[in-house]
């Protein structure tokens, strides 16, 4: 029988591979120029490392963790997500003695064994950044600045800002409270998943898609009521900060995330590109994790996007990717040896070379030379090779010259940039 790969999880290739390289190559670019350095951590963590942070009661935690017993024992998880392994990873190098403020960014899969639909995987990948150290509400605003910069240099302009305040731990329990009893006399008239959250985590109902429970959300009493003028504050910082950014955002005051390490500023960005699943990217402020792993009292910030996500929202380059460089056609044995070195040094000199290494006819070799997008083909045959004269084809004008073999390294490499340029 034919293995086939798991449901949810995809092999990515062709041009999605080529999407996912200039995700990654706009990341390290707009990443490194606003500070971020990379940090990679391990897929595989003790289990309670995400149970601990993202909550016990969340759906990721409940029912989409792949998680086993290891050999020697210990309760492990493939990440879910990036910014727990970040905080261990953070402590575990001793870097808030050390330095203090720290900005990471990462790329890499992550694991939810969820119901596959477009757009929904169980092996996905994110991008993300985080800045450990920080209670400025600056550092919020730098985070959603980094993330719109980074989407419009990746060609994915169009997106929609979504900004709400959760408010700090202690103020989140009294507006949880409120919630509570609000909603408490309407529980018949909610969906099944609201009934459950009502007991396991209120603060999931704001953003329950079901238009009976919208009507009812409608009326919840709001969080700014609970809201101390700290967090007031902070909030309408982020918000000018925006503004004197140009970062254009809206707020909803029903945006609540699925992961429980968030307080005070949240976001979300859609994009119109993406169908049901309309959430790019996602981050907030999570000020009680590096506390609650041991640390001293210190805020962070921060947001992953899905890059598969990304990948439908990209448009395509205004500069294509440059042609690919020389193809090395030999006839007869002799001619293919010089062609095999040959093109050895022109990879050796920076160039993208390739040639045939079962090679038939000329014409074959031609048709391959085409199909690899070559800009120049160079033809080395036993004439050739007496001569010391190489013929050398432009293969986007069609024209044909004659080059000094004992030159032509150097003389491709600078047809190569002219014809780039
Ligand atoms: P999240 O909202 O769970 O946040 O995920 C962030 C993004 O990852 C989503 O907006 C989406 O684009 C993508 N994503 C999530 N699940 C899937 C899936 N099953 N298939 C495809 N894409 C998916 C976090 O993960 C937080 N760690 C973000 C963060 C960083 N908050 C603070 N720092």
């Amino acid at each position: 029988m034919k293995i086939q790969r798991l449901r949810g999880m995809h092999d990515i290739f062709g041009d999605d591979a080529l999407k996912f390289q200039r995700m990654e190559a706009a990341a390290r670019s707009v990443f490194s120029r606003f500070g971020f350095e990379e940090l990679r951590t391990p897929l595989l963590e003790e289990k309670e490392l995400f149970s601990r942070a993202l909550g016990t009661d969340t759906d990721v935690v409940q029912k989409e963790m792949y998680e086993f017993t290891d050999r020697s024992k210990t309760q492990v998880a493939m990440r879910p997500e990036g910014t727990a392994g970040v905080v261990r990873a953070y402590l575990e190098n001793e870097f808030d003695k050390k330095e203090g403020l720290c900005k990471f960014y990462y790329i890499g899969a992550m694991f939810r064994s969820e119901r596959p639909q477009a757009g929904r995987l169980r092996q996905f990948h994110q991008i993300g950044v985080e800045q450990l150290g920080t209670d400025s509400p600056y550092a919020d605003a730098e985070c959603i600045h980094a993330l719109t910069v980074f989407l419009d240099e990746a060609g994915a302009s169009g997106y929609k800002v979504k900004l709400n305040n959760l408010g700090t731990m202690e103020e989140r329990k009294d507006f949880r409270e409120a919630l509570a009893a609000y909603f408490a006399p309407h529980r018949a008239a909610l969906c099944e998943d609201c009934r459950e959250r009502l007991t396991r985590n209120v603060f999931r109902l704001l953003d329950c898609k079901v238009e009976s429970c919208r009507a009812i959300v409608k009326d919840s009493p709001p969080i700014t009521l609970y809201l101390m003028p700290a967090s007031k504050s902070h909030f309408e910082k982020v918000r000018a900060s925006l503004k004197s950014l140009g970062v254009p955002f809206e707020e909803d005051p029903f945006m609540v995330r699925g992961l429980d390490y968030y307080t005070m500023t949240v976001f979300e960005l859609s994009h119109p590109k993406l169908g049901a699943q309309d959430a790019l990217a996602a981050g907030g402020r999570y000020d009680r994790l590096i506390s609650a792993f041991g640390g001293d009292e210190a805020g962070a910030v921060g947001f992953a996007l899905g890059m598969e996500r990304l990948a439908l929202c990209m448009k395509e380059p205004e500069h294509p990717p440059l042609e690919n460089g020389v193809f090395v056609v030999s006839l007869g044995e002799e001619a293919f040896q010089e062609a095999f070195r040959l093109v050895a040094s022109l990879r050796a000199h920076g160039v993208q070379a390739s040639m045939d290494l079962s090679p038939k006819s000329m014409k074959s070799q031609m048709r391959l030379a085409d199909k690899t997008k070559s800009a120049f083909t160079l033809i080395l045959g036993e004439n050739e090779l007496k001569s010391g004269q190489w013929t050398v084809k432009n293969m986007k004008v069609g024209s044909q010259e004659t080059i000094d073999g004992k030159d032509c390294v150097n003389l491709l490499r600078k047809r190569l940039v002219r014809s780039h340029s």
